[in-house]
């Protein structure tokens, strides 16, 4: 099934709604990708404050607005125009000065080297071209600058649970298109690769799963189907966060090499 981004227009009014298949993506999954950064930047030793942040593929907001509460500026970018409009309209709502802009992660309006973190959530197994999405991110970056990153393993698990349960078979699946597409998915020996040819080391890679039992994701998300349990609610039961095995989805960081240094080394991380 070929992937479907046109999903981010046509629902991408509702992600801060509990009833919209989007706002999955919120519930535990933002505290459980927000909490792992925030730490990041902590062992690294960099005051979020004042930082400058750019949010590749920043769909409705729900990360955005998390690294604004933490006193990042932040700019927000997507291809989807409605996705665009809603993160700017709930931020302005919650009064959070968050800027946004309709940008493919592919070519990013923004200055070389003028960012000091980066990320991108949930978005690299749906670009385009991932070589030129890393490629503009590492452009972007300041030297010593944090990429922070989850995405999707392709492994025979990530097809059962990503593919099967969640997009394929009738009674679990949570949306009827392909937000996925299973040879999109990047194990993390290729995307270490293209972070080295960009000038970007990887630092860490730790897995991201759900810690429910299968049993109980099942039965959830065939609730989710008969319309008795919100996507909100089947996302925060899902319980997700860090787990040992990295076969589902995996989150991590990389630094942007250091050019006085030469060494392949940041001096700041
Ligand atoms: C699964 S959503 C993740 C949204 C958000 N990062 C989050 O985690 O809540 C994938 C997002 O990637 C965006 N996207 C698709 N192709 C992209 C590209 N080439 N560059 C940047 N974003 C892209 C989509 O419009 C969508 O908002």
């Amino acid at each position: 099934m070929p992937i479907d981004n046109a999903i981010y227009d046509r629902l991408g009014s509702g992600w801060w709604d509990e009833s919209n298949p989007l706002n999955a993506l919120n519930g535990s999954f933002t505290p459980a990708r927000f909490t792992y950064f925030r730490d990041v930047l902590a062992q690294l030793g960099r005051n979020p404050a004042g930082l400058q942040a750019v949010d590749v593929g920043c769909g409705g907001g729900f990360l955005a607005e998390e690294f604004a509460r933490l006193g990042c500026r932040v700019l927000g970018v997507d291809p989807s125009e409605v996705s665009i409009r809603t993160a700017q309209q709930h931020a302005t709502a919650y009064g959070l000065k968050i800027g946004y802009a309709v940008n493919a992660g592919e070519r990013l309006a923004l200055k070389d080297e003028s960012v000091d973190i980066a990320y991108c959530c949930d978005v690299l197994e749906h670009v385009t071209d991932l070589d030129q999405v890393i490629a503009e991110t590492a452009r972007v970056l300041k030297p010593g600058g944090v990429y922070l990153f989850d995405t999707i393993n392709r492994t025979r698990a990530s097809k059962l649970f990503f593919i099967k349960l969640l997009q394929e078979w009738r009674l679990t699946r949570m949306v009827d298109t392909g937000v996925h597409s299973w040879t999109m998915f990047i194990k993390p020996t290729e995307l270490e690769e293209i972070l080295r040819r960009h000038g970007l080391r990887l630092r860490e890679v730790v897995g991201l799963g759900p810690r429910a039992g299968l049993a109980s994701l099942g039965w959830n998300f065939v609730r989710v189907r008969l319309g008795r349990l919100s996507f909100g609610d089947a996302s925060r039961l899902m319980d997700l966060g860090r787990v040992r095995r990295v076969d589902l989805s995996y989150l991590g960081y990389a630094t942007k090499l250091s050019r006085r240094s030469g060494s392949g080394e940041s001096r700041q991380g």
